[in-house]
């Protein structure tokens, strides 16, 4: 939710890090700062808000150096004021942290410290970390963070810089990812690959517990015992262009534009047209593993969670296995029925959402095989689970997730083609719907090329208090994802239900004030919606309508209609989702909302 960025090397570092810090601001954006090692001298600079205040701060009060580290915050203790930000120093001076995560004893830390005499100058846990460093230290910062992490409890990504070793950058992690960029005699730390990718596409990820520690002349890994860790380097896979916003307002606009191409990067290779099946490699599940299932449970959050309930629908169908949707922060913290013969699967686009990797780590713990459908390669839940399906639809920067959802149900529809083949699906039906998986991209560009006909609509409810979506069957998960799309950018209240469990309840809020987006495509519940649809009318509601073919029966029914194109009933919830995406970038955008980074959200949710 933080970002974290650090650099040791002959370059002036503070342009490094304000370039780094600008690629994260997508992670959390109430305030950043840097600590610059300059001279030998610790020199912090801080700013409430975005980072062109912090830009601003080092204007107006240069700092300039070699080493460095930078943070932007996403608020957990305390406010986001100037003396909340981070990094914080310990009480000497000698000592500055940045640090992404909960220290959940900070406060008896806190207590311990103040009795050594230490005084603290903000509300967070991580003024805490560094005094509590600073107590430790016996001439070696390392070991000082190694020792004080011992005395921690929670999670942490951390980079830690010290005016007594002024050569140095220590990092850890714990919870929160942390890697290392490799260039030509200059080293990084960062939270995250996009504030390095400007100089260098080499990094070594770090695993849990484990220690960095950067000099001019190289780096070195180690566990929290100081035992040495080897780990080869990785190359990332995506360019700068990939994390730029291409001409486009926002980054939210060009996901959503991107679709066509994402989609066919998470079907790239993997449709058996022929056979009506799918091939997906990393499975890591033989034949008869696959055959011995005997129970689904998808875990996930938000609109990860929303595809899951998509991909129920779709398992159940096609390969007759009963599935569970559980919310992940609900799931980690009941006592599920999971066996050796469930298959857990994890949805997340970061793969580093904590409550989606504590949920999968428990079923784990309980028996389960997990298998993690997940975006970024290298995540957390990538690295953890036992088998995955990536989804390749490349950096998805705005945090309101689009080109993920569309990937994610593609992808869990590979998966529910493969589980049916081998049990009940015909091969007939299973050429069905991989052909219309193959037709996908191009159907989703012709949804992209009406988009003026849908900010048009925009523009007559930008003004609207409350929105209902409705849905059946397969596209009640969608109504759920375009009322939370709507919500978290253009903080207009929506709902998204059930379209016939509208009348036992939210029928009470319809009148003329009230738009309602209906999904109905050509399916089989399409009758029944039109009966809901009536019912809206009935009461003076305002209706835009998603449909796929001209229906004499909504004559008159309809102040707006959306057309996609037809498609096999399961994935017409992926079509029906793009107008959805563009209804509510286009009212947010007319609001003058921020889109790529709306209040109090953050991309990645990496504390619980
Ligand atoms: O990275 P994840 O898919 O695990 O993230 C899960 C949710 O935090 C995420 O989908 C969130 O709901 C988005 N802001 C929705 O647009």
């Amino acid at each position: 939710m933080c970002g974290i960025v650090g650099y040791i090397g002959p370059k002036n570092v503070v342009p490094i890090l304000i370039g780094g810090l600008k690629r994260l601001e997508y992670r959390g954006y109430d305030s950043a700062g840097v600590a610059v090692l300059d001279r030998g001298e610790l020199r912090t600079r801080r700013a409430a808000g975005k980072i062109a205040m912090l830009e601003a701060a080092l204007g107006a009060d240069p700092v300039v150096g070699h080493i460095g580290i930078g943070h932007t915050r996403w608020a957990t203790h305390g406010p986001p004021t100037d003396r909340n930000a981070h990094p914080h120093l310990s009480t000497d001076g000698t000592i500055a942290v940045v640090h992404n995560g909960i220290i959940e004893n900070y406060g008896t830390l806190k207590t311990q410290l103040a009795a050594k005499g230490h005084r603290f100058s903000s509300d967070t846990d991580t003024e805490v970390l560094a005094c509590l460093i600073q107590e430790c230290y016996e001439g070696s910062l390392e070991d000082a963070v190694v020792a004080a992490l011992r005395l921690v409890e929670g999670t942490y990504g951390i980079a830690v810089v010290s005016s007594r070793e002024p050569q140095k950058i220590v990092g850890a992690r714990q919870g929160s990812p942390l890697l290392v960029g490799v260039s030509d005699g200059q080293y990084f730390l960062a939270s995250d690959a996009s504030a390095i990718l400007a100089h260098t596409r080499d990094v070594v990820y770090l695993s849990e517990g484990e220690i960095a520690v950067l000099t001019s002349g190289g780096y070195r890994l180690m566990d929290i015992d100081a035992a040495p860790v080897r780990r080869s380097v990785e190359t990332i896979a995506w360019d700068l262009e990939a994390i730029e916003r291409g001409g486009y307002d926002h980054f939210m606009l060009k996901e959503i534009f991107e679709q066509p191409t994402t989609v066919a990067n998470t079907l790239r290779g993997r449709l058996r047209l022929e056979e009506g099946t799918s091939k997906l490699g990393g499975l890591n599940l033989s034949h008869e593993q696959l055959m011995e299932i005997d129970q689904v449970i998808i875990t996930a959050c938000g609109t990860s969670w929303h595809s899951g309930l998509i991909g129920e629908l779709m398992i159940e169908d096609m390969a007759r296995i009963p599935v569970e949707v559980e919310y992940a922060s609900e799931f980690r913290y009941r006592n599920p029925i999971v066996t050796d013969r469930t298959l857990c699967i994890v949805i997340s686009q970061s793969g580093e959402t904590a409550d989606t990797l504590a949920a999968m780590r428990e079923a784990k713990r309980r028996g389960a095989r997990t298998l993690g459908l997940v975006n970024v390669v290298g995540s957390t839940i990538a690295r953890e689970d036992d088998g995955g399906i990536y989804l390749h639809a490349g950096p998805e920067i705005g945090v309101a997730s689009t080109k993920a959802f569309s990937s994610q149900v593609v992808a869990l529809t590979l998966l529910a083609l493969k589980l049916g083949r081998k049990r009940n699906l015909s091969v007939a039906r299973g050429r069905e719907i991989a052909q219309a998986l193959d037709a996908l991209p191009a159907q989703i560009q012709t949804i992209l090329d009406a988009a003026p006909a849908i900010e048009a609509i925009a523009a007559a409810y930008q003004d609207a208090t409350n929105f209902l979506y409705l849905g059946r069957g397969y596209n009640f998960p969608a109504a759920l994802e375009g009322a939370l799309k709507l919500k978290e950018i253009s903080y207009i209240h929506a709902e998204g239900y059930p379209a016939a469990e509208m009348k036992h309840g939210p029928i009470a809020l319809i009148d003329e004030k009230m738009p309602v987006v209906f999904l109905a495509p050509h399916d089989a519940v399409f009758d029944k919606i039109v009966s809901n649809i009536q019912e809206v009318r009935a009461r003076g509601g305002r209706t835009i309508v998603i449909t796929s073919r001209d229906e004499p029966v909504l004559a008159g029914l309809m102040d707006h209609e959306i057309r996609i194109p037809e498609t096999v009933d399961l994935l017409s919830p992926v079509l029906a989702s793009i107008p959805l995406q563009l209804l509510a970038y286009y009212i947010a955008v007319k609001r003058g909302a921020n889109v790529d980074q709306p209040r109090n959200l953050a991309k990645s949710v990496t504390v619980e």
